[in-house]
């Protein structure tokens, strides 16, 4: 079994040695390129490869599964941080912001179809994989549009919030894990119980995300710090804090979400913490984490074998960036 430190450096060097996109144009493959080549914690392809390491060595289709799976996150970025008018991108300008919007557009699009040509390539299961690859695919803009609508709304549930997060980001993990499992032969049930484990995972992976972006380091995150709040986003401590409130905070919350002032991130902040939204948002990471260690547990798998995925679920829950 290899190490996640293991499987990060082996998927960076092949990944970042063997990028699908020509020279020319250059105006629509630089920018590909130049996102691609600033990293990124790489969770998801090596989900796919820790998973089909449970069932074989590790072979040629989860390579190319764990390729495609990446390449669809990142076109996911480059049109997520359009919508979300966002100027950073682990540490850098965007790539609307670097090279205008229509290239931000394209090579978003152009890097989706590229994720289809790597995930072409593989031999076994291929209509199992394509199947759950372009469910997530869907599930993910359902839960962008989700998203985009709530910044709208002024009465997102927590279980609205769990529901579009479960769209736009837990099932691309849960289906990175399954897909790795298919791609090596792995038993429906265990396949099943690893993408439960994924799903919780993500849910834990998102809210961290949200919290982050809302007390997190601008330098440490490679982010602009606050957009979320700019952007009035429907995070769970923006809804926790609604809820919490008593009448005075409530009013200075909904006065805030009509601004766009310097004073609107730390007012902001400052109500969260008053609140205790930010307490309970760390207690639901906490939360959704104890129940995706609880799926992997499930996993009918000897728990040596279960070690990388456990090192990489613990690597998440530290992170702060
Ligand atoms: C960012 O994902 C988008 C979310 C779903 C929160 P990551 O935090 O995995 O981004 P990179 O790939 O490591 O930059
Ligand atoms: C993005 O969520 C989810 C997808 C890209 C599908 P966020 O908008 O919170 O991601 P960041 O914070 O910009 O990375
Ligand atoms: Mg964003
Ligand atoms: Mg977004
Ligand atoms: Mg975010």
């Amino acid at each position: 079994m290899h190490s996640f430190t293991d499987l990060v450096a082996s998927f960076e060097s092949r990944f970042t040695a063997s990028l699908p996109f020509p020279q020319t144009p250059e105006t629509i493959y630089d920018p590909c390129r130049y996102l691609l080549q600033l990293g990124g914690k790489r969770i998801r392809p090596v989900l796919c490869l820790m998973a089909n390491e449970l069932f074989e060595d590790i072979s040629e289709d989860a390579w190319s599964a764990a390729f495609g799976i990446e390449l669809l996150h990142n076109f996911t970025l480059i049109h997520d941080d359009i919508m979300d008018k966002a100027p950073l991108r682990r540490g850098k300008p965007t790539i609307h912001h670097k090279y205008g919007l229509t290239a931000g557009i394209l090579c978003g699009d152009v890097m989706c179809i590229y994720a289809y040509e790597e995930l072409a390539k593989i031999k076994k299961s291929l209509p199992q994989v394509l199947q759950l690859f372009n469910r997530t695919a869907i599930e993910i803009c359902e839960g962008q549009q989700l998203d985009m609508d709530f910044e709208h709304r002024n009465d997102v549930s927590i279980g609205d919030y769990i529901h579009m997060i479960t769209l736009k980001t837990s099932v691309l993990l849960a289906c990175s894990l399954k897909m790795g499992a298919i791609a090596g032969g792995g038993l429906g049930d265990s396949a099943n119980k690893l993408y439960a484990f994924g799903k919780n995972m993500g849910l834990a992976f998102q809210l961290q995300d949200d919290y982050l972006d809302a007390f997190g380091d601008t330098v440490k995150l490679g982010k602009q710090n606050g957009g979320d709040i700019k952007a009035n986003k429907k995070t769970y401590l923006l809804i926790k804090a609604l809820e919490n409130a008593d009448v005075t905070q409530k009013k200075e919350i909904e006065k805030l979400l009509k601004e766009d002032t310097e004073s609107k991130v730390p007012g902001m902040l400052e109500l969260y913490s008053k609140t205790k939204a930010d307490i309970q948002c760390r207690e639901a990471v906490a939360q959704y984490s104890k129940m995706a260690f609880d799926c992997l547990e499930d996993v009918a798998i000897p728990a040596k074998r279960k070690h990388p995925l456990l090192e990489l679920a613990n690597y998440l829950l530290m992170r702060e960036f």
